[in-house]
């Protein structure tokens, strides 16, 4: 196989490790990772929005996509899960590079009365099948419904998994090519994230292409 010599490895076992160490290790490792802007409603009808980097798709049949809201050690879950508990519904948004400051600022800390929307400069456009608003300056946003929070270990930075199921999509009209619902991811211009406060853009010059393998008699 090419691609040069063997790296020299350092062995980690991260029990015992500070969680804050873990946390830096895990998020310089899994890289880039797609940003979902959450949009969701606290029960007496407060907007909130987050970004949340622990984040992907899982399948298509129903679609269905995985973001994680950590909890902290003091125990203190954030708005966005409280909204999500509570009400079963959010919206995943994908925001683009000239969106990025404004996502940015969604990420503040700000207390759960406040609308974050208004803090960050989006505009609401009612959903479709869901309550929480949707931010109407994004290409992509994608109407959920909660299947399952799933919780995952104790301490800092434990996770939960919440699983949603996609009930309607809103896709710019510039990004879809062709028949079919073909995205051009390009067009996106999507960011990523990376460790601590870095980020990547995906830019058309940053895209290739790579052939999946076809095995010989197939
Ligand atoms: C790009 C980006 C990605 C983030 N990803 C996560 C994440 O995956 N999980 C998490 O718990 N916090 C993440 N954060 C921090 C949350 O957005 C932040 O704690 C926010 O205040 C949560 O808002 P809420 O309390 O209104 O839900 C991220 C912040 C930024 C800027």
């Amino acid at each position: 196989m090419s691609g040069g010599s063997l790296p020299q490895l350092r062995e980690v076992d991260p029990s015992g490790v500070p969680s804050a160490d873990v946390y830096a290790l895990l998020v310089g490792c899994v890289v880039p990772r797609p940003i979902a802007l959450v949009s969701s409603l606290s029960t007496s009808g407060i907007a909130n929005l987050a970004p949340f980097s622990f984040f992907n798709a899982g399948g298509a049949h129903p679609p269905s996509l995985v973001f994680s809201p950590v909890t902290s050690g003091a125990g203190r879950d954030k708005d966005t899960l409280h909204n999500v508990r509570a009400t079963g519904e959010y919206v995943v948004h994908i925001a683009p590079w000239g969106l990025r400051e404004a996502m940015n600022q969604t990420s503040a800390d700000y207390a759960p009365e406040i609308d974050e929307f208004e803090a960050a400069g989006f505009t609401k456009a009612p959903s479709v099948k869901v309550k929480p608003w949707r931010a109407a300056e994004c290409p992509i946003a994608m109407e959920c419904r909660l299947f399952r929070i799933v919780e995952h270990g104790e301490g800092n930075f434990r996770a939960n998994y919440v699983i949603g199921e996609v009930v309607y999509f809103h896709i710019a009209e510039s990004l879809l090519v062709g028949p079919g619902l073909r995205v051009d991811s390009a067009a996106i211009d999507a960011i990523g994230r990376l460790g601590g406060p870095n980020y990547t853009h995906v830019t058309r010059e940053s895209v290739f292409g790579l052939p999946r393998p076809v095995l010989p008699g197939l």
